[in-house]
């Protein structure tokens, strides 16, 4: 019998059949172990493939990844308890650990207090009042971006996207004054420092030590960046004028103590945002416009929505609310193409359903694996934005539909990137139509995010 059917309830909703018990039972065991490497092999050979397998071997599944075991965890209710209702007696664990090696006291790989510390810090820079001059600077990108395409022209849409969402992030992140060579150079070694941070999470220690050309780039972009954001602080602190920015916005805090941040926290923050608010942005817009390209009649309702809307003119952050079926896609895209794999650490024994695991464990999670189970998602294979409509959104259960995570370390950057998601679709859209380049497979790599190998689409004039 397939374990999933045993919470099987096809009659109660449409979605989401019962969801109201984890499953009792011993732990269950992933299958396909190899000598030495444990799970490692399969994991990273077909990472998507692998981390939807876990269901059909219980709510809580060890693995081992190298000499270490690790609990995944399959159950909605088991991963809400270990992000939010218990989320007191959990750490972010080895993948962040290893990331703090790069990101320092950075609020995206920080625990407990000084993670709390961190985002009290950066919640300001987030705040609903900031988010109008946002909006102007991604649509600025938006625009700068398209504007050089012509009818016919194949465009790489990954790269495009990229290059925007680095663009918002750089506009939004750094001062306006910073010098022009200053900004070539972030937006050069950002996409070298993210890709080889995540290979060196991955990869054991003594590899960043072999002496190849792609540690070789890692190491300089690593310079580059921290010189870069250096200067920028030092920029500031000489003027120390606030310009509107969030470098300033960080430089200019006080806490009740009147301490300001050090430059080496500020330092940390920044490299954070750009290395956790970049390419998961860039990739979730080129899987919507690589959805849409597929997807004709959902295609003719966004660009329907987007005139209607906006009637020729450009999107404003007003007009978003109005963008509904627009925005419906996008959580579609998310659930279809979010965060693979995240780790959590128990810091004591902890009960997790009815298996109790011991104290430094290590647990796993993934996102994809649970925006892809059909006890939570019906035909979760269909790309289908109607799902998000409210009746039909309310009976996804709690802890089933996590792109940005939940509970306290929860994206910071959640309502930044949905906007600047939604101002980028109704940007292209309202003058491009990105069709896909025949016989041109696109296939997921399953980096931090999941990304397109590539994803060249022809840019037809609407
Ligand atoms: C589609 C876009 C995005 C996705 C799917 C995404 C996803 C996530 C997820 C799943 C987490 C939680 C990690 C955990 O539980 O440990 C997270 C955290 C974070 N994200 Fe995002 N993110 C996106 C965009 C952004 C943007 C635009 C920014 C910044 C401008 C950003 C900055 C951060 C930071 C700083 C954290 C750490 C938060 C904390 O630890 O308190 N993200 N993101």
């Amino acid at each position: 019998m397939d374990p999933r059917s045993r919470t099987l309830n096809p009659g109660r909703t449409r979605n989401a059949p019962s969801h109201d018990e984890a499953t009792t039972g011993p732990v269950g065991r992933a299958p396909g172990a190899w000598p030495v490497l444990g799970h490692t092999a399969p994991l990273l050979r077909r990472p998507l493939h692998f981390v939807t397998s876990l269901a059909g071997h219980g709510d809580v599944v060890r693995l081992q990844l190298g000499a270490l075991p690790f609990y995944a965890l399959t159950h909605p209710k088991l991963v809400q308890h270990v992000l939010v209702d218990g989320a007191r007696d959990f750490t972010r664990g080895r993948l962040f650990e290893k990331a703090s090696l790069f990101l320092g006291e950075g609020l995206a790989a920080s625990s407990g207090k000084v993670h709390r510390r961190a985002r009290r810090a950066l919640q300001p820079a987030f705040h609903h009042q900031h988010l109008p001059a946002y909006t102007d600077l991604m649509l600025q990108a938006a625009e700068s971006v398209v504007t050089p395409w012509r009818p016919g022209r194949v465009i790489a849409v990954d790269r495009a996207m990229n290059d925007l969402s680095l663009g918002v992030l750089a506009n939004t992140l750094l001062p306006t004054g910073l010098d022009t060579h200053a900004r070539t150079e972030f937006h050069q070694a950002l996409p070298v420092l993210t890709r080889g941070m995540m290979v060196r999470i991955l990869l054991p220690e003594w590899w960043a030590r072999v002496p190849v050309a792609s540690n070789r780039r890692f190491d300089r972009a690593r310079r580059t960046m921290d010189r870069v954001i250096g200067e920028a602080i030092a920029a500031h602190r000489r003027s120390g004028r606030d310009r509107g920015d969030m470098l300033s916005l960080l430089l200019m805090q006080r806490d009740a103590e009147g301490r300001g941040l050090t430059d080496q926290q500020v330092h940390d923050h920044v490299t954070s945002l750009a290395v956790a608010g970049v390419e998961t942005t860039a990739a979730t817009l080129a899987w919507f416009f690589h959805e849409l390209g597929r997807h004709r009649e959902i295609e003719e309702r966004v660009h329907a929505e987007v005139d209607t809307v906006l009637g020729g003119r450009p999107p404003r952050l007003e007009d978003l609310p109005a963008l509904a079926f627009t925005s419906r896609v996008i959580m579609e895209t998310l659930r279809r193409y979010p965060p693979w794999m995240i780790t959590r650490r128990a810091t004591a024994p902890a009960r997790l359903g009815t298996v109790t695991v011991p104290g430094g464990a290590e647990i796993l999670y993934s996102p994809y694996a649970l925006h892809h189970d059909p006890r939570w998602f019906r035909d979760p294979q269909r790309f289908d934005p109607d799902r998000w409509l409210p009746d039909r959104a309310r009976e996804v259960p709690k802890g089933a539909f996590i792109p940005f995570g939940s509970g306290g370390y929860k994206c910071i950057g959640d309502t930044f990137a949905l906007a600047e998601m939604a101002v980028v679709a109704a940007t292209v859209c309202r003058r491009w139509r990105l069709r896909p380049v025949p016989g041109k497979r696109i296939r997921r790599v399953a980096r931090g995010n999941i990304h397109p190998d590539r994803l060249p689409m022809v840019a037809e004039a609407r």
